[in-house]
């Protein structure tokens, strides 16, 4: 009868110790940033101008990121308005706190169809610029942007989104309209070039989103991007990698992801998931989804979004030789482009969210 009740009770006792221990080391792992649990594997980043950010956000950021994005303010528009005219307070800002905080910066973006002055493409007279012009005009734009950052950048988003909706992935599928009609499909090329010019030790990423969809059968956007990238190689673009923007949502198919990550590596390219988040409802549809959410968002789908993110981060760990970095679109849920949609690891007051502790998890394991 002793024995029975020691043995009871050293079985009882080494439960509690079990589960005291367990206890112990995920409260130990979430009072880590996301940086710490990701050392040594990829570079965890996130986006934002950091113009009007509160402490408590700047904190979080030098908490859990290794490297920041600015979300618009190094883009063509904001940068270059006018043609005489550039623009460089808030990007020389956030850069200047990304020193301060030991935090690198991401350069994004030069060529994009998007967010671009309409100067760029126009000539005398309300003609359209002829191609030697625009050309000219680019080359001018990513001289003086990627100069006045040499050094400070790992690198630049040089391309983004230069393949178009829909197609069957039979060609490379340019839009076409902006660059692409301006100048034409040489116009990547040479982008490369000049940002390689400028700053011959900045990484030079192809950066676009949807590109994954299609891996697993080798047809749509995803064999468009490979058909492109084997021509900017063979053409000798200096690239060093492509951005997968990671825009999903609840029902994203993740075989195209981890497909995608290997196509990309055996053309010889490093990869980096650029813009990450996942909408916790609503789809990803572009721009449609934006604003789109709906503020009753079932229990549920915060779960079922964590396990969407838990998935997605075993596949990065898996292929962790060949991802430079994984960057969220954003640091909570107030601040995302998908606001009402809540696809961020933090929400809107800037608590982990299950989501979080799914990608802790994955991290510490
Ligand atoms: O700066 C003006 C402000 O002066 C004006 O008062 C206000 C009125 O609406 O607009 C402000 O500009 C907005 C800008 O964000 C800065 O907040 C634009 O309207 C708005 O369209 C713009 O949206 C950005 C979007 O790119 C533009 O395409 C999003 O914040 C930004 O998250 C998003 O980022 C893109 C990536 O660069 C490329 N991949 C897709 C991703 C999501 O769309």
């Amino acid at each position: 009868m002793i024995n029975r009740k020691m043995i009871l009770s050293l079985i009882a006792c080494a439960l509690f110790t079990v589960t005291a221990y367990c206890q112990n080391n995920s409260a130990v792992d979430s009072l880590k940033g996301l940086k710490e649990v990701y050392a040594g594997k990829f570079l965890i980043g996130t986006a934002g101008d950091l113009k009007g950010y509160s402490d408590a956000e700047l904190a979080n950021i030098k908490k859990n990121y290794d490297i920041l994005t600015p979300e618009n303010c190094m883009k063509p528009q904001p940068t270059h308005p006018t043609e005489d005219t550039y623009s460089f307070d808030t990007p020389d800002a956030m850069v200047k706190w990304c020193q301060q905080n030991g935090v690198k910066v991401w350069g994004h973006t030069l060529v994009w169809h998007s967010q671009t002055g309409r100067w760029f493409f126009q000539g005398a007279d309300g003609q359209p610029a002829t191609r030697e012009l625009a050309l000219e005009r680019l080359k001018k734009h990513i001289f003086t942007v990627v100069g006045r950052y040499k050094g400070q950048v790992r690198g630049w988003d040089v391309v983004n989104e230069s393949i178009a909706d829909s197609g069957a992935g039979k060609t490379e599928n340019l839009r076409k309209f902006s660059w692409y009609k301006t100048v034409g499909p040489d116009v990547l090329t040479m982008a490369f070039k000049w940002a390689h010019e400028t700053d011959p030790n900045a990484m030079l990423f192809y950066n676009d989103y949807n590109i994954e969809q299609g891996a697993v059968e080798n047809n749509g956007k995803h064999a468009s991007s490979m058909i492109l990238l084997k021509r900017l190689i063979a053409e000798g673009a200096p690239i060093s990698g492509v951005g997968i923007q990671g825009h999903w949502h609840l029902d994203t198919n993740i075989g195209d992801v981890e497909k995608a990550i290997t196509d990309y590596a055996s053309l010889g390219l490093k990869v980096s998931i650029t813009e990450l988040d996942v909408t916790a409802t609503g789809s990803n549809s572009g721009a449609f989804g934006v604003r789109t959410g709906d503020r009753t968002i079932p229990k549920e789908n915060y779960l079922k979004q964590a396990e969407v993110y838990r998935q997605l981060f075993e596949i990065f760990k898996r292929h962790a030789d060949v991802i430079d970095r994984v960057t969220f679109w954003g640091i909570s849920d107030n601040r995302s482009w998908r606001r009402g949609q809540d696809a961020l690891l933090f929400d809107g007051k800037l608590q982990p969210k299950p989501a979080f502790n799914a990608v802790i998890e994955v991290g510490s394991k």
